[in-house]
């Protein structure tokens, strides 16, 4: 099963991407996550993109349909989850290509609601391990008392440069205007299941779950 997980910034994409990693097997692809990879490594690439992002604007699209591109030559067999991709109707049409060249379909496109006020307070309260990637937050899911990730026990948390509430606004603004879009877009392909968000993480991975059951 190939699924999107399509929603603002601070939605909860990537926490609920991991716990269907741990629990369905299936492939998480974040285009945020290539992005960051690719900037830390210092490749021309990475350089370009970096102060794109801390900005809060989006990447080109022909920067990451490749990425995803070359993802997709690699194994299919549990399923990929796009995180954070698509984010533009080209992005959209080329999934799709992509997945037609593949003999993949897409199964379902799971947006997450969230009030724009909450995903304030959500962004800048986030930190992520730098060793295993494992999502925290101050008020709903506080770093461990022993300084240790609870996911791999590494002491390496980080914050994103881009996690501040001037960064946010921008990338709000793109979701609102580039990236929202998609929504009717697969509303009109039929593809498209709409969960409420803003519930504790274990009640909207619940809600993902039955989506995911009734599309199986
Ligand atoms: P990306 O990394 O994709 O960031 P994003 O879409 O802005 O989403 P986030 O990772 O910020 O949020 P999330 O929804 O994953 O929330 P999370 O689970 O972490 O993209 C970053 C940048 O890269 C973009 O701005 C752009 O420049 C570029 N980019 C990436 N993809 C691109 C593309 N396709 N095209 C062009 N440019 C691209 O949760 C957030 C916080 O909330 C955490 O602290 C978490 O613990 C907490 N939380 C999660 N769920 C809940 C809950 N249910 N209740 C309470 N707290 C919760």
């Amino acid at each position: 099963m190939n699924i999107i997980l399509l929603g603002p910034p601070g939605a909860g994409k990537g926490t609920q991407a991991r716990r269907l990693v741990e629990e369905r097997g299936m492939v998480q692809l974040s285009t945020g996550d290539m992005l960051r990879e690719a900037r830390s490594s210092g490749t021309e690439m990475g350089n370009r993109v970096a102060a794109v992002m801390d900005a809060g604007e989006l990447v080109t699209d022909e920067i990451v349909i490749g990425l995803i591109e070359e993802k997709l030559e690699g194994d299919r067999a549990g399923g990929f989850i796009f995180d954070g991709f698509p984010r533009t109707l080209p992005q959209a049409d080329a999934l799709g290509a992509l997945l037609d060249k593949h003999g993949a379909t897409l199964d379902r496109v799971v947006e997450m609601r969230v009030d724009d006020d909450a995903l304030v307070g959500r962004i800048t309260a986030r930190s992520t391990c730098g060793a295993c990637g494992e999502v925290y937050n101050d008020v709903t899911k506080p770093q461990p008392a022993d300084g240790k990730c609870s996911n791999c026990g590494a002491s390496d948390f980080k914050r994103r440069a881009d996690d501040n509430e001037e960064s946010l606004r921008t990338r709000l603004l793109a979701y609102y205007k580039q990236t929202s879009p998609l929504i009717g877009y697969y509303w009109a392909k039929e593809t498209l299941a709409s969960v409420d968000g803003l519930g504790e993480i274990d009640v909207v991975a619940g809600a993902i779950s039955s989506v995911l059951e009734e599309s199986s």
